[in-house]
């Protein structure tokens, strides 16, 4: 996984037809898809639930590009290496998740997985001085974390704004996740993000029989940051 700042479109699978992610991820990387965003919730740190590791191991051999794992549970540590062995490239746990974000990094390097620090909207960026030089990429979360489909958090343009600056040349990549429509993706790309994850935006109107409208959706949002 070789590191730049140009502008990448990561579809997450949460709004993709869960009878048939295989042939969803071939849709959507055939449409231009730069990642694949998988998000794992445990019904416990956010109130929602989706899928684990076996699910993971299934759909690595789909996926062509990088495989960008949001760990979206608590505790974390105990299933670094079935993600990680699941095959996971990026693996993104979030700085509210337990007490110990400094180990949780560690070990998710320590298993051959680049490592993700993910921040809830009402986190500030304050208290991570310390862990930018254990991360390779920090996700902000514009929205609370759970379900797709919400409405993009405005308050966190600023937060971004802050964090690129704090990241300097350091090879740390910014994500964005949450509402990412053609309308809010500029915001953040002149803030300064370069993984822009999208699932509703991304997946509406098209299909695996209908392909297509992902494509044009993807290229709706690479339009938008462009002009
Ligand atoms: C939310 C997830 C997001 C979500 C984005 O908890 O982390 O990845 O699927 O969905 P949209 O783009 O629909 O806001
Ligand atoms: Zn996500």
């Amino acid at each position: 996984m070789s590191f730049d700042r140009s502008i990448k479109i990561a579809p997450s699978i949460l709004s993709a037809d869960f009878a048939n992610f295989g042939a969803e991820i071939e849709a959507v990387e055939a449409q231009g898809a730069d990642w694949i965003h998988v998000d794992v919730m445990d019904g416990h740190f956010v109130p929602n639930l989706t899928f684990g590791p076996p699910l993971c191991a299934a759909i690595r051999k789909h996926i062509n590009t990088v495989m960008d794992v949001h760990l979206m549970i608590s505790p974390v540590d105990p299933y670094i290496q079935a993600f990680a062995d699941a095959g996971a490239d990026v693996l993104t746990a979030h700085l509210e998740a337990g007490p110990h974000i400094h180990r949780t990094l560690q070990a998710i390097r320590g298993a051959g997985c680049k490592a993700g620090l993910a921040l809830n909207p009402g986190t500030g960026v304050e208290d991570i001085d310390y862990l930018l030089n254990m991360v390779d990429l920090i996700c902000v979360m514009t929205v609370n974390p759970g379900f797709g489909g919400q409405k993009f958090i405005h308050s966190q343009i600023d937060k971004v704004k802050k964090l690129r600056a704090m990241i300097g040349d350091r090879p740390i990549h910014i994500e964005i996740d949450g509402g990412i429509t053609p309308e809010t993706a500029p915001l953040m790309a002149a803030a300064g993000a370069d993984v822009l994850v999208a699932g509703s935006a991304v997946f509406k109107g098209g299909s695996v029989q209908n392909p297509a409208p992902y494509g044009e959706n993807i290229r709706a949002i690479k339009a938008s940051v462009a002009s």
